[in-house]
């Protein structure tokens, strides 16, 4: 299966995963310039740092160039009325790839429809985050050694996460997957998500208590309650309802892992040591991950 975009993580299969892990693996050792002369354009709606800025250097470590407009939704012609599509088609003239994030859910697949170069989505709304859960799975598979038999909990924000959806719609590939979801009743997971995880049967439970958890996890998978997506009733029940800090992060096993798809606030209350020194803290790691994930799939879509 070749794909020419990535809009949602269903689109991947445990084959192309896994030659997008062997491809990062290549591409942290040693790069050569293969997309010389390619463009990348990044057309980003909402804020980001980690996931613009990795493109933006994936593409030049691989030896292409990037055009971009500064925070899109206020600079580019979106202000004047003109809809998703049309400036796609307006910029898919003027590169061979589009990096596209965007406050709507959906926005990257209508991108998508009425391009005829790749279109990769950063990120929509409370959609879909596919890259994110790439380099997160890619961090699993780097840290524990294997993706299949692990227990992973994921904590927070389950309700408006799209790094969320779009994990769980990834580790639904794989086998003997066990899901935790902790979050303020107000924050729980989706149904769609409850349905697919169903369908692939992977067991899942819904809790509230993350500290009896943490003893018996693989992955403890924190997020950000997203304030900006909610009301801000949900927002005052919500914050600050789970931490991890200095008494509970070694509640995990040596083994387990801390991860993050970041930027983190109050729930992440860690020393700057700590995070340098506890094996377990693996979201530093994990962010620089997404550079070589991302190296791979440029390669995969352009070369
Ligand atoms: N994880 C993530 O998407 O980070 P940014 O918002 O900084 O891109």
């Amino acid at each position: 299966m070749k794909l020419n975009n990535l809009i949602e993580s269903q689109q991947l299969d445990v084959a192309t995963i896994f030659a997008l892990f062997h491809k990062a693996d290549e591409l942290r050792i040693s790069v050569k310039k293969p997309l010389n002369g390619k463009i990348l354009a990044t057309l980003f709606y909402e804020p980001s740092t980690r996931t613009r800025l990795s493109f933006e250097s994936a593409m030049l470590r691989l030896g292409g160039n990037v055009i971009s407009t500064e925070n899109a939704k206020e600079f580019s012609s979106a202000i004047k009325g003109e809809s998703i599509q049309d400036t796609t088609r307006i910029v898919s003239a003027y590169a061979d790839v589009i990096v596209i994030r965007h406050y709507e859910d959906g926005a990257a697949k209508k991108a998508a429809s009425v391009s005829p170069i790749p279109v990769i989505n950063a990120g929509d709304g409370k959609g879909q985050h596919p890259t994110q859960a790439l380099l997160d799975l890619y961090t699993i598979w780097k840290e524990i050694g294997h993706i299949e038999d692990i227990t992973v909990a994921m904590v927070g924000d389950l309700k408006y996460g799209r790094t969320i959806r779009s994990l769980c719609y990834l580790l639904g590939k794989f086998k003997n997957i066990k899901i935790i979801f902790i979050a303020p009743e107000s924050l729980s997971v989706n149904d769609d998500i409850k349905n697919y995880l169903k369908k692939y049967h992977i067991q899942f439970e819904e809790q509230t208590d993350m500290n009896k958890n943490l003893p018996h996890i693989d992955i403890l998978y924190m997020t950000r309650i997203q304030k900006e997506r909610m009301t801000e009733e949900e927002y005052k029940n919500s914050a600050g309802k789970y931490r991890i800090t200095e008494e509970n992060i070694n509640l995990l096993e040596e083994s387990a892992r801390l991860m993050h798809p970041l930027p983190h606030v109050e729930e992440i209350e860690l020393n700057l040591e700590t995070e340098k020194t506890n094996k377990r803290v693996a979201y530093f790691r994990q962010a620089e991950n997404g550079l070589y994930i991302r190296m791979a799939l440029l390669s995969y879509l352009l070369e």
